[in-house]
């Protein structure tokens, strides 16, 4: 059955109003990545031919931020299973395993959708897998009411629930994967009498039985299934993610000496034998290369860090950052669209922005590139082995060559040839004496 191919509804409908935000539910990140984004990359991965997602409210904002689905709109919104008849036009003739997925439930994974599909493919060829849970609050969930073969005989939603069926504890998490060529037959059967007066999604399983065809539960974890209708939960839905990301960091060579206070971006790549220390962050668009040091407290985003480069501690890292081999960015310094080449040294209080530091250049503690007048940007250049003096300000635009040393608290408005010896500070004056006799007329 998985050969015909996989296809995927995802509901994005609903108003998401216990946000209370002007950004749409489901573009909320986790991770630094619009959460809906999570479910349309994993599909990508599990090549699906097509997602179609079904918009309500707010859907401008969905449609810019989603590159890749087809969008359907369901006006008014009667009920999850209304949402998904909305798809029908967009997936006719399609035959395979339909995906129902959530954009407000992200972080389902990769696993336990091919446990979904091919549970679809197995001897007994269920038309419908259902993704229930166990959770430790039941609350308001559907619950799912099972026969004794183990299959799915039908779903209640709470408020039609009996007492009996509301102590079931395995709940229906709304994601399923169905046979394309009889979804749409299951919803045209469903109508809204229910205390809720919608249309449930939920219907289509006692449907599909009366119809003689077969349906069975995959289970996941609850945080696999968790929702996100509330700040509170989408921190829920980020430490998940974080957890996730750092034990993925930890099985591909890293150490993080303290994992609960490292945060990554669903992007963020470490090397092998990379160390982090506490209290870091990555946020997007960090690569790590190997055997890097990156010690306590360090903020990094938008940068490229070579094999064997000691970053911080206290480091700020900005976009455009591009550290190669075995360069050092230390204490308190911040590095933005620079690139440090190979063995170069900044290790102490300094800014670095629209730069290049050459090979091994040391750049002594509380240099600044000036690179800003209030109106536009300039480049320094500093060659390989230069030594920069400490205390040195780099009015940009400005060169200084390879080799050359720049005399500490020197302000450097011209370039500086290589091997040369620049200073610009005003000459060491001394009044031998001066001090004492100061403090001597001052004294009463
Ligand atoms: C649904 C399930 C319930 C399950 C629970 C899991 C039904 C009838 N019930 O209940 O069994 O335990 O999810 O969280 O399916 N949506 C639309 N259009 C609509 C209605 C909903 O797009 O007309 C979207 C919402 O944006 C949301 C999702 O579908 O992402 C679920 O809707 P919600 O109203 O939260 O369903 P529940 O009542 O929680
Ligand atoms: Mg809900």
């Amino acid at each position: 059955m998985a050969n015909l191919g996989v296809a995927a509804i995802i509901l994005a409908a609903g108003k998401g109003t216990r946000m209370k935000s002007e950004l749409h539910k489901v573009l909320h990140p986790i991770g630094n990545k619009p959460m809906v984004l999570h479910l349309t990359d994993q599909l990508e991965q599990l090549g699906a031919e097509k997602q179609v997602m079904v918009v309500g409210a707010g859907r401008e904002q969905v449609e810019r931020a989603v590159s890749g689905a087809e969008f359907v709109v369901q006006e008014p919104q009667l009920g999850t299973g209304h949402a998904v008849m909305m798809a029908k036009d967009a997936l006719k003739g399609f035959s395979g395993t339909i995906l129902i997925l959530y954009g407000d439930v992200p972080l389902v994974p990769q696993s336990v959708l091919t446990a979904m599909i091919e549970a679809r493919s197995a001897d007994d060829a269920p038309s419908l897998v259902v993704l229930g849970f166990k959770p430790l609050d039941t609350g308001a969930y559907g619950r799912l009411v099972t026969a004794e073969d183990g299959s799915l005989e039908r779903i209640v939603e709470f408020k039609d629930a009996s007492e009996i069926e509301r102590a079931i504890n395995f709940c229906n998490s709304g994601i399923m994967a169905v046979d394309g060529s009889k979804l749409f037959d299951y919803l045209d059967a469903t109508d809204n009498d229910n205390a809720a007066s919608e249309y449930y999604l939920t219907d289509i399983v006692a449907i599909a039985r009366a119809a003689g065809d077969r349906v069975v539960t995959v289970e996941a974890s609850e945080a696999d299934v968790m929702g996100v209708n509330s700040r509170a939960e989408l921190a829920v839905a980020e430490n998940i993610f974080q957890n996730r990301a750092r034990a993925a960091a930890m099985a591909a060579g890293a150490t993080l000496i303290d994992p609960l206070t490292v945060y990554f971006s669903t992007d963020t790549v470490l090397g092998h034998d990379v160390v982090v220390e506490p209290n870091v962050y990555f946020g997007p668009g960090v690569k790590v290369g190997n055997a890097v040091r990156i010690n306590a407290f360090s903020h990094i985003q938008e940068a490229k860090i070579a094999d064997d480069c000691q970053i911080g501690p206290f480091a700020r890292l900005r976009p455009g950052a591009d550290l190669h081999e075995g360069a050092k960015v230390g204490n308190f310094c911040e590095v933005k669209k620079a690139t440090i080449e190979a063995g170069a040294k900044v290790n102490h209080l300094s800014y670095i922005g629209d730069a290049t530091v050459g090979a091994k250049a040391n750049i002594g503690a509380g240099t600044i590139t000036c690179n800003y007048d209030g109106f536009n940007k300039y480049q320094t250049t500093i060659g390989a082995g230069a030594f920069i003096g400490s205390n040195t300000a780099l009015v940009a635009p400005v060169t200084v060559g390879a080799g050359a040393i720049v005399g500490a608290g020197s302000v450097v408005t011209k370039d500086v040839d290589a091997d040369a010896l620049a200073l610009t500070r005003s000459k060491h004056k001394e009044l031998s004496g001066w001090a004492k006799r100061f403090r001597d007329t001052n004294k009463k």
